[in-house]
């Protein structure tokens, strides 16, 4: 799709979605934006950002496509990885003129980034985070935010006496789909809400793929309660407009690692290619050759290991009971072996239900839209549809545009700053400490967050 095309889409969707200035307050986004509306922009008036984490996420979503769609707006200043070969191809694939780095620190000293994005392994954001803001940055983050509860109340800590500003990369909040429910649920459709029915399906495919890769390890992704699922609690505190309070949960590991008949160290090497379903020829997919395998001996880091292998430590069925401040009740679960990707969600309020789903993958019918259905108590039903679009739902560009365009409102309040990312990985730490204590587990034991009923 071309960038004029999606901007043209944007505006399109922005008529009816809106938008807001997401780093509004970091400073070179709005002179930047005057200088590029004139056309006229300078390089020093660009707003001068630097990546750590080169991955897949850095790579693609947070490096070549905001140096293709924005490169009026951005100047790159420098990329930093720990694994030096994929940190060249990284750049080389961006297209980036940058100086690259595998020593942060120095990174940050010589190129003075007025933004930096943190695309790292899950454990190590807090770390990049922290640093970024001692050194006058503001952070975009991927999420999640951070993994544990000590890791999450350091950086409230640095950010808080830094003044600087946090944004965690909530892409899902910006799906027209999503985008849609929140606004039938503001616009008292179904009445209050009063409880919440969410179930997300991971398919054979991408949700085995979190058992092959380092998110297997809770140390690593604080398990997929945090790493996938503070997508869904920040969805869920984003409609509600309130804070979690308690949490109670169940997880298993019942399919994945020790669960496997038989085992290899990787599929390349695997003597079960033959016979085994989730045998995966990695270097298939150029962009994972290019970043993983011809890099794999820098680190020897495995992009295809085996999903059967026994240091497996997360769960890969969860399902939790979470209490919201403002009262509202949700029924959560997490499937990561399922025929086909996607979610159900129900909404039932005191006027009415909103019933949703998505079918990501091996749909039932090929369809070009999603649909939303609206059942009044003592009254009519009626569907609404969305068209579907790719990159997480069309909330990759849209989020994009988002913070590096200056945009005025924010009507659905898509915006993700550090309290609401807390918020999400916190729901998850609960859940993975209910697991393994059995018992509910208050948020605000956690850190000096307190949850509030209606969101400030
Ligand atoms: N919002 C979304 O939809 C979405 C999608 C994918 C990934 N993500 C997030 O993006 C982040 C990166 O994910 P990914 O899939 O690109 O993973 P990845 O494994 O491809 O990339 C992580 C990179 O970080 C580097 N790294 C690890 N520790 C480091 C350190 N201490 N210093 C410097 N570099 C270090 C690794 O070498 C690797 O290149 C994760 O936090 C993930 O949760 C978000």
């Amino acid at each position: 799709m071309s960038t004029k095309m999606n901007r043209r889409n944007f505006i399109a969707t922005a008529g009816a979605a809106g938008a807001g200035a997401l780093l509004s307050s970091i400073p070179g986004v709005a002179g930047a934006q005057r200088k590029s509306s004139q056309k006229t922009a300078e390089k020093s008036d660009k707003i001068r950002v630097a990546v750590v984490g080169t991955g897949s996420r850095g790579t693609r979503m947070w490096g070549k496509r905001v140096i293709d769609d924005y490169g009026d707006l951005v100047e790159y200043v420098g990329l930093c990885d720990t694994n030096i070969g994929r940190l060249e191809a990284s750049k080389k694939y961006m297209g980036a003129t940058c100086k690259t780095y595998t020593d942060f620190d120095l990174m940050m000293k010589e190129t003075k980034p007025e933004i930096l994005i943190v695309t790292t392994v899950d454990s190590t954001h807090d770390e990049f985070i922290i640093k970024g803001l001692n050194y006058g940055s503001n952070i975009l983050t991927e999420k999640p935010m951070t993994t544990d509860e000590v890791k999450c109340q350091a950086i409230l800590d640095a950010q808080r006496k830094s003044g600087k500003e946090v944004i965690v990369t909530f892409n899902y909040r910006f799906s027209p789909h999503r985008a849609k429910i929140w606004e039938l649920i503001h616009s008292g459709e179904i009445g209050e809400v009063t409880s919440i029915d969410f179930h997300w399906y991971l398919d054979t495919s991408h949700g085995a793929d979190y058992f092959r890769r380092w998110h297997r390890k809770r140390e690593f992704g604080g398990s997929l309660w945090v790493h996938k699922a503070s997508h869904h609690f920040d969805l869920l505190g984003w409609w509600l407009d309130s804070e979690p309070v308690e949490v109670f949960a169940y997880g298993d590991l019942e399919f994945y690692g020790k669960n496997g008949k038989f085992r290899g160290k990787n599929c390349r090497t695997c003597s079960f290619k033959d016979t085994c379903d989730f045998y995966w020829d990695v270097n298939k997919n150029s962009y994972y050759k290019m970043l993983y395998t011809d890099n794999e001996h820098h680190d020897g880091y495995l992009r295809d290991g085996c999903v059967f292998k026994e240091d497996v430590d997360i769960f890969d069925k969860m399902c939790a009971s979470i209490k919201y401040a403002n009262g509202a009740q949700v029924s959560y679960s997490l499937t990561a072996y399922s025929p086909y990707e996607g979610y159900r969600i129900a909404f039932n309020g005191t006027k009415g239900r909103i019933d949703a789903w998505i079918q990501e993958s091996n749909p039932v019918h090929d369809g070009e839209y999603d649909e939303i259905m609206i059942t009044r108590n003592f009254g009519k039903r009626n569907y609404v549809r969305i068209p579907q679009a790719e990159g997480h739902g069309g909330g990759d560009k849209l989020m994009h545009d988002k913070i590096w365009r200056k945009v005025k409102e924010d009507p659905f309040k898509q915006t993700a700053n550090l309290r609401d990312g807390a918020f999400a990985i916190l729901t998850g730490v609960a859940a993975r400490i209910s697991c393994d204590t059995g018992k509910p587990i208050k948020i605000a034991d956690l850190t000096d967050l307190k949850p509030t009923a209606k969101k400030a």
